[in-house]
Formats: structure tokens, sequence, C-alpha cells
């Protein structure tokens, strides 16, 4: 019997060294396998006893398709890195083509064959680019953005992807942070749903499935909260902001199971977000049993270094992978100097084994040991990509993301009399500026300009155009063409904004005004007389005070996606009434940032009469637009609120009603709003919190009842001793169309209670 074994083992011995150099034979992770059996713990742990240190520190490794590598100070191709065992995934390649090929060296190529994992930033749709993430959170349609994820992971996956660096669930409350335009605005709750209708949809049922890919909540944590709105700056908030506002989208996202995590750039509580245990150990991986692996954002690593809490790369690999960062994404840190710390006893072999073993098991569930090809398909590529249902979705997403934020007399929707529009502005004719930053492999080629939009939609009606001005620079010379234009239309549809550019990734600004002559070239376009719908195509709030009060009507489009000019013919058409709500504050002026809809009472609220309140000199406290705010084409009256007691005991549930009643002409979806105040705590308490909201669609002249279920649980909060729990005592509930309007009335919570986080 022990001679039997000694013999399969030198057998088996000799296969792994033969193996390589076996042409044709099945990669050697099989052989392993099949040593195993059918359990996928043994089979990672089986696996993991054959990898030598640099193969276990490749599977760590993301590189970025088409750059070289610095290794030891030469530069390397990362083909000859795969090759090399040293790179366990790869960003940036897509199409059936080029996946299978790279996949051909890792699986073929090297000792043990392991396949390579496919990420890329897949935000806002593949090919088919939907609206940018806030414009669709701003439709507060869960299933319209579980549908659009669904379809880019359709898309993405038909093309060889395997994973998306999404989604961004990162709460931006400055809109000077470019990086605002990628998530679902300021409101945790809200973007708590919204994190996890995303994951969902990225995911599927089955992450295996030919259609999954795997999601990332990105970046953890509080990277939004970036001073001065500057990206990659300093943050500093304090652990009741951190729990209470940035991490329960990161929570909610890791309930949801999604399977990886990316650290952030920067630093919270001076601990840099890559090293940082309490985050990533502590609380992801520890508190909320987070089973996938976490990702390093681009050279995070390396830039420990610079944010000063390592004095060498070196430090940063340690610090970083001692943290529980399972994988470096393309600072080559990792493969450079794990090898020598866990040589020197600094890093464990059994951190580095967990790593590993998270990311061999998220390969395992991609299904990609079974068969390292099944994603890179040309029949699948060929049967999904760009599919017309898809456009259909786009066009209905963005029109749903639209938000009407003005509308004097009833300019909009144009009336059927209309026989000459002037369209202008620099977005008016501009395709690829329609897709918004993030926009992974989609094509300028592919987008709907509003002009053809527009052309499509208003057949009977002359449709002029002049362009007027760029979205920046100095230059005046268009001015006159589209002037002369204007005065021979009936109505001017102006379409301004930004560029693409200039939301995402480093892309702050520190003035949020129309960049340019925008301005001044709507003040010309008002002395023409003309009314004037100003179309704001654009990836954060702008500081439109002067424009919401010289324009008859605004609509706010965002960067809508490859349907853009469909969708904003649709809406300003009338064929769609519009009914997104704003999930981000606009404020009046840059002055007043950071304003968020659930600030604090304060010591000193504002009072008119007494000059010692919380207030500025030059401007009201209040935003130009609140968060939640948004038109239709109809109007909707609410009645009083009606609890179903005024009392709510723990084990007990409080049913909140209104009727709405649509008072105008035409069928209209209103989303209605439920806050809450806690009127006491042991610590202050937000004057609104946004716990429960329904899109209900109402016909022309009917009313719909609207109910809201609340538990103590909806009232918990990280009370003084930061254990979370709701307090006994009174409570106010408001229902209304936004967070600065609604209806309220009083209940008591009777008695206290602590609850899972
Ligand atoms: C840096 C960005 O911060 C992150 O969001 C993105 O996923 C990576 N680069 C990869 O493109």
């Amino acid at each position: 019997m022990k001679r039997t074994a000694i013999i399969l083992a030198l057998v088996f011995t000799l296969m792994l060294s033969s193996h390589a150099a076996a042409g044709n034979a099945p990669p050697l992770y099989k052989t392993i396998f099949q040593r195993a059996g059918n359990n996928t713990g043994a089979k990672i742990e089986a696996l993991l006893k054959e990898m030598t240190l640099e193969e276990k520190i490749g599977q760590m490794s993301l590189l970025a398709c088409g750059c070289e590598v610095a290794v030891s100070g030469k530069k390397v191709s990362y083909k000859d890195e795969i090759r090399a065992g040293k790179a366990g995934a790869l960003f940036g390649a897509y199409t059936a083509e080029k996946t299978r090929s790279l996949q051909r060296i890792a699986v073929e190529e090297t000792r043990l064959g392991i396949p390579l994992l496919f990420g890329f930033d897949v935000l806002h749709g593949h090919r088919t680019i939907f609206p940018i993430p806030l414009a669709e959170s701003c439709s507060w349609d869960l299933e319209q953005m579980e549908r659009d994820a669904r379809i880019a992971a359709t898309e993405a996956s038909a093309e060889g992807l395997h994973w998306t660096f999404a989604p961004m669930v990162d709460i931006a409350r400055d809109p000077r942070w470019g990086r605002i335009a990628e998530g679902a605005g300021e409101d945790p709750w809200l973007a708590c749903q919204i994190a996890r209708a995303r994951v969902r949809g990225f995911q599927g049922r089955d992450l295996s499935a030919d259609d999954s890919l795997l999601a990332c909540a990105k970046h953890y944590a509080a990277y939004g909260a970036a001073e001065g709105g500057r990206d990659y700056n300093t943050v500093d908030v304090s652990l009741r902001a951190l729990r209470s506002i940035y991490l329960p989208p990161f929570r909610a996202a890791v309930a949801e199971g999604a399977a990886t995590v990316m650290t952030a750039f920067n630093e919270f509580d001076g601990v840099p977000c890559t090293g940082n245990s309490f985050l990533i150990k502590e609380i992801l991986k520890e508190k909320w049993h987070f089973t996938g692996f976490v990702v390093s954002d681009y050279a995070a690593i390396n830039e420990m270094v610079n944010h000063g809490t390592a004095a060498t790369e070196r430090d940063a690999s340690e610090e970083a992978v001692n943290a529980g960062v399972d994988m470096d994404m393309q600072s080559s840190a990792y493969r450079a100097f794990l090898e020598g710390l866990v040589k020197e006893n600094r890093v464990s072999m059994e951190t580095i084994d967990r790593a590993v073993a998270r990311i061999l098991t998220a390969k395992f569930r991609k299904g990609l040991f079974d068969d390292p090809y099944r994603f890179s398909s040309e029949k699948r590529q060929k049967e999904h990509v760009l599919r017309d249902s898809f456009a259909i979705e786009a066009r209905r997403a963005a029109a749903k993301s639209m938000v009407l934020l003005k509308n004097d007399k009833a300019l909009l929707p144009l009336a059927k009399g209309v026989k000459t529009i002037a369209l202008t502005g620099p977005l008016a004719d501009d395709r690829p500026a329609l897709l918004g930053g993030w926009s992974a492999a989609g094509r300028g080629e592919d987008a709907v300009s509003i002009r053809e939009g527009m052309g499509k939609r208003f057949k009977g009606t002359a449709l002029l155009y002049a362009k007027g001005c760029s979205i920046e620079g100095e230059s005046r010379e268009g001015f006159a063409e589209a002037l002369a234009m204007a005065r021979r239309a009936d109505v001017i549809v102006a379409c301004m904004g930004e560029s693409a550019a200039m939301s995402g990734e480093a892309a702050s600004r520190a003035s949020l005004d129309l960049p340019g002559v925008q301005r001044d070239f709507l003040m010309e376009l008002k002395k023409t007389g003309k009314p004037i719908v100003l179309v704001l195509i654009n990836g954060r709030p702008l500081t439109v005070a002067w424009e919401a009060s010289h324009t008859d009507a605004m609509l706010e489009a965002w960067f809508p996606g490859i349907q853009g000019g469909n969708a904003i013919a649709d809406v300003l058409s009338g064929d769609v009434n519009p009914s997104g709500k704003l999930t981000v504050t606009f404020p009046r002026s840059l002055g007043q940032i950071p304003l968020a809809y659930d600030g604090k009472n304060t010591g000193r609220p504002f009072d008119p009469f007494n000059r010692y309140t919380s207030k500025y000199l030059d401007m009201p406290t209040t935003p130009l637009f609140p968060f939640g705010y948004g038109l239709s084409y109809t109007e909707f009256r609410y009645s009083p609120v009606t609890l179903s007691s005024d009392e709510l005991h723990l084990d007990d549930v409080l049913t909140v009603s209104v009727t709405v009643k649509n008072m105008g002409r035409f069928d209209g979806e209103e989303i209605v709003q439920l806050y809450l105040r806690d009127l006491v705590g042991s610590v202050t308490r937000p004057l609104k919190e946004l716990r429960g909201f329904r899109k209900v669609l109402i016909p022309a002249g009917r009313e719909r009842p609207v109910t809201f279920t609340l538990s103590a649980e909806d009232l918990a909060f990280y009370r003084r001793d930061m254990s979370y729990g709701a307090e006994e005592g009174q409570f106010e509930v408001f229902v209304g169309p936004h967070s600065q309007e609604g209806e309220g009335a009083c209940f008591t919570l009777k008695g206290s209670a602590t609850f899972p986080e």
C-alpha cells in the first residue's frame, strides 16, 4: 500500500515537471484537480500546494493590456509577463479574438495553465452606452438600472470579459469632484438600493452564467469626500460619517454578493485605504464576512510612498498585503517585493495563500477552470453586441434619467403648432459627447446626436441648426449666425454643458458654471425675445442660477448615452413625460458647497430676524434645486399624510399613507418620497433622511393611494456609543415630491433596540 502511494506520487511529480513541454496536453491544473476530487476547496488547496511563491504572486497581479511593465528597472511586455506566469488578471483587453489569444498564452504557455481573469471599466454599458450612472440614478428606477447593468454584462461577457470595475458606490456631495458622475448621488439609503440593483444586474443570478460579470464595489472607502472636491485629495471624515454615509453602499453591495471590492486612492483617518487593515480586514472581511477578493486601485500600492506611510514601495507592498489587499492593480509592487518580504518573514505564506485562494475562488465561480475560453465566443459577440433591443432600453433609460428643472408657461412639451425650431449650442450636434466619461468600448459613431434625434421626431417642423459656440474657449465667431437663425424661429433649443472629459476621474472643476462663452451666448439668445429651452448635457450639478432665471425651460439631460438624441426628442416632444428627480443637490453657488439635503439643525438654525444664526450674508442657505426635485408635464397634488397609529412598537410596523392626484392633462409618473426626522437622539440627527420611495404611474385626472411601512429598524442609526440601533422617542415623517416639500405627521417609537448593521 505504502509502495503504491510512493509510486503514484513519483508519477505525479514526473507529470508536473514534464507538463509544460507536453504541447497539447491539458493544462496542468486539470491534472492537479483530478487528484483533489470534486470539492472546490480541496482543488484550491491542491493547486496552492503545487504553486511556487512566484506563481502565487503572479495570481495576485493585475496588469494593463498593452502596457509595458517595469521589472527590476527593465521594461517587459505584458505578454511576456503572462507567459512567465506573473499575471493573474488583465485589464483593458476585450473582443472574443483578443481575449482568446491572450488566454491561450496563460493556459498553454505557463506551467500550471491557470486562466486569466479579464477585467474592464464597464460602468454604464459596454458598447451600448447608457446614461452615466449619476443620470440613471435620477430615474429612481431600480429595475431599469438592473436591466442596464444586465445588458452591459451581456455585451461585455460576449466580448470575453469576466469582471467589471463597477459599480462605483461612492457617496459624493461635492459637485466639483468629477467622479460624482460615476455614482448614485448624495444619499446613502438610495445609493444602497442602487448598489444592490447594479450588482444584481452585472452578476446576474449565477456567476458562472455566460452573461455574467464579476462586480467590483469601488472605491473603498470615502473617496467621494475628497477635500475641495479635488480628485485624489486628502479625505478627513469622522468615523461616524464613514459609518453612516460612506460605508452603507459598500455594505449593501457586499450583502448582494459583489464578488470583488476595490480600495480607494485616498486615506481614512491618516491611513491610506490601500493599507488600511481597519477598513479591509476588520470591517470588510471580518465584520461583513466578505468572501470575494480585494483589488487595489491603479498603482495605489506604490502611491502609499507619496502618502508618506511607507518609506519605500517594498514597505508599501507589505502594508497593503498585510492589510488584506489580495490583488495589486498595475503597480508591480507585489511582483517586485512580495517574494523577498515572505522570505524575510514580513509577510506570512498564510497571508499569500489566503489572497490567492480568494482569487482562484473567483475564477472557479466564473467557470474558468472548466473552460478558460468560454467567454471568448465570436458567436455570442455577434449575437449580443449592439442588439436592437438594447438600443430600445438605452433610449428608455435615457428619457427616464432626465430631470425637468423648469417649465414656465408649459413651454414643454413643444407644441404641435411650433413651426420652426432653432437648435443651437455646442452639444446639439456632437455624438461622442453624449456618451460621457468611462464609456468603455462605446463609440461616438454609434450615438444618435440631438440634432439627428430631433430631426427624426420633428419631421413636419423646420429644424434650423447653428452651433453658436464651442464648449470651451473664448470665440464668439459663431454667435452672429446662430442669432440670425434664432430670430427666424418660434423657439430656441440650446444644448449646452460640459465635454465628456470634464467629468470622471481626474476631472475636478473649481468653477461649476457653464464653461467658455456659453452663458454669454445664452445672454445674446435671450435678447432675441424668443422662448428658450436649455438642454443641459453634463456630468455633475452645475451652478445654473442665472440660466434658471433667464430661460423658459430647462431639461437636465446629463450625458445620456448612445440613444441620447432620440431620448431628448422623446422628452421635448412629449412622447415621454419626464419623471426623473435629482439624486444630488444643485447649489445656487459654489460658495454653498458642500450642500446635501440631510444637513443638521445646528444650535443656531437660520432665523431671518436674528443675525447670529447659521447663514450666508450674500446668499440663501437653500439650494437652487433640492435633492429629490424634478418636474413633470403634469402636476401632482398630495393629500395630508395619515399614519396607522401615532405609536410604533418594536415588533410592529407603522403604515404611512398619502393619496397623490394627477391634476393635469398628461399621464405621468411621480416619485413619491418618504423622509424621517428623529427629533431627539443621543447624537445630533439630520433634519431629513430618505427612508422610502415609490414610483407610481398616475393617469391624467386620476389619483393613487401610496403607502409605506416603517419598522423600528428603519429608524436605526449609529448611536453615541457607535452601536447601531433605534432610540425611543418622537419622530416626524414627511411624504412629498422632493426633500424640501411634503406633508408631515408625528409618531413615537416605543422602546429602543439594537439591530445588525
Ligand atoms: C483608476 C480608477 O480610479 C478606477 O476606478 C478604475 O477602475 C481603474 N483606474 C482602472 O481603470
